[in-house]
């Protein structure tokens, strides 16, 4: 891709029990309880993955806020060790503040299960320059990581996914992530059928994914975590409003 504006990358540091922390959103990347386990839970499970992906030739995710990389590398090597998987894994995950690859690596080596897909990660990692960057990380995966705020970033793609990955730090701390206006376009790439998993069960959320046409529902949550939100895009009717709309942010 061309040359674009540098992003202002993520700065690493940790809450006292070792999670890595956001001081800019003052909240956490992942559970304290486990960042591998979190992400089969909430987001594996909650899209009912690895199942949904063996009726499928391509599966495509997309993902708001790759962060760390913990659930697209739990993916990942969910799908390498599934005998049934999918010809084709497309990852699509929006981030407005890239990590380092050295940062990564640091982070990266609590799991040791991740190990080489960590450095084949590393080996492709872009340059932090605004817009999509493609990664062709084995045959069969491939992974687009879509620099830039996601309000703004949103609007352009076209994607036809199957399964979303709501992951965007508290909807309390950052409520852009969340917005109607992304919920939305969301919706406006779901294929039929496409579901959603979050850990997120606040109100808002709830609203903002049932206004753009997912139902939702609540269910176990993961860890301490009473409850997660699982969902699954609803018909388009001809003549809805919400069928084919580009939507810009509010
Ligand atoms: C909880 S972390 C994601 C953890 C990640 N999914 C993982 O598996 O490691 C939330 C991420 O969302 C990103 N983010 C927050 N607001 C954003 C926005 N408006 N647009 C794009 N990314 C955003 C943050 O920079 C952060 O990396």
């Amino acid at each position: 891709m061309t040359r674009s504006i540098p992003l202002p990358p993520a700065r690493l540091a940790f809450a006292p029990d070792g999670t890595p922390f956001s001081e800019s959103c003052g909240d956490v990347y992942h559970s304290a309880a486990g960042g591998h386990a979190q992400a089969r839970h909430v987001f594996l499970s909650g899209n009912g993955l690895p199942a949904r992906w063996r009726e499928s030739g391509t599966f495509a995710i997309l993902e708001t806020g790759f962060g760390l990389g913990l659930n697209f590398l739990a993916t990942w090597l969910a799908w390498r060790n599934d005998p049934r998987r999918c010809r084709k894994l497309c990852f699509i995950s929006l981030e407005n503040r890239p990590f380092t690859a050295g940062d990564l690596a640091i982070v990266h080596a609590a799991w040791p299960e991740f190990s080489a897909l960590s450095a084949a990660l590393r080996a492709r990692w872009p340059m932090p320059g605004a817009g999509r960057h493609r990664l062709e990380l084995e045959c069969g995966v491939e992974l687009a990581l879509v620099f830039g705020d996601a309000e703004e970033t949103l609007p352009g793609l076209d994607d036809a996914v199957d399964a979303f990955y709501l992951d965007g730090f508290s909807p309390a701390k950052n409520p852009g992530l969340w917005s109607p206006a992304v919920c939305r376009n969301l919706a406006r790439l779901a294929k039929p059928g496409a579901t959603l998993a979050t850990w997120s069960v606040a109100g808002g959320v709830r609203r903002a994914l049932s206004a753009a046409g997912f139902a939702v529902e609540k269910r176990p949550g993961f860890a301490g975590k009473r409850q997660m939100l699982a969902g699954r895009r609803l018909p388009r009717h001809p003549g809805s409003p919400l069928q084919g709309t580009v939507e810009s942010v509010d």
